[in-house]
């Protein structure tokens, strides 16, 4: 096309974290060390393209939420600590890890329930710590070089 692409809808979680699992495996023969999306990432912020996240809550493919869910225990741990910490709720949280990520994203919600928002809300305000970051980057089940 020839008009500027401005926004690039992706999917983006603490629970796929696709986007940028291949540079955190890099040299290694962890398969997440392989690029399956052509370093779209990268693509985007060299050319000021905004990355909005979709699905910011879910896992897989549209299977469901991470949050609260019992197999994401270990993460969910770390979300209602940190929710505590910042007086928020387990989706501020989840927020708040996307949007400490440096290429500065947006965040698509797509909740139905209002009093879910003031907490997602709360979240944009929330700048994470690089080591609470990587606690959740962890926790949600990836290895750390
Ligand atoms: N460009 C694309 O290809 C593309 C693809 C997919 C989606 N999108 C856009 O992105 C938007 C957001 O996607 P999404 O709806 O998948 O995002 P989402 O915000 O991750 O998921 C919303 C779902 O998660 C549930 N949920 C959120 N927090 C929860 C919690 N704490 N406990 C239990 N359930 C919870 C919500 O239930 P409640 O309603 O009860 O809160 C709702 O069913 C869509 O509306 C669409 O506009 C774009």
């Amino acid at each position: 096309v020839k008009q500027p692409l401005e926004i690039n809808q992706l999917q983006f979680s603490l629970a796929h974290t696709l986007l940028l699992d291949a540079p955190a495996y890099l040299n290694t023969t962890d398969s997440h060390g392989i690029s399956r999306d052509a370093n779209v990432l990268d693509y985007c912020r060299r050319n000021h393209i905004t990355i909005q996240c979709y699905s910011p809550f879910q896992y897989g493919v549209f299977e469901g939420t991470f949050i609260g869910n019992p197999d994401y225990a270990q993460l969910n741990a770390v979300l209602t600590r940190l929710a505590k910490k910042y007086d928020t709720t387990e989706n501020g949280i989840a927020v708040a890890w996307l949007l400490r990520h440096t290429a500065n994203m947006q965040v698509v919600v797509g909740t139905t329930n209002a009093s879910r928002i003031p907490g997602i809300v709360k979240g944009a305000e929330i700048t994470l710590t690089r080591e609470e970051w990587y606690e959740l980057y962890a926790a949600a089940g990836n290895k750390l070089p």
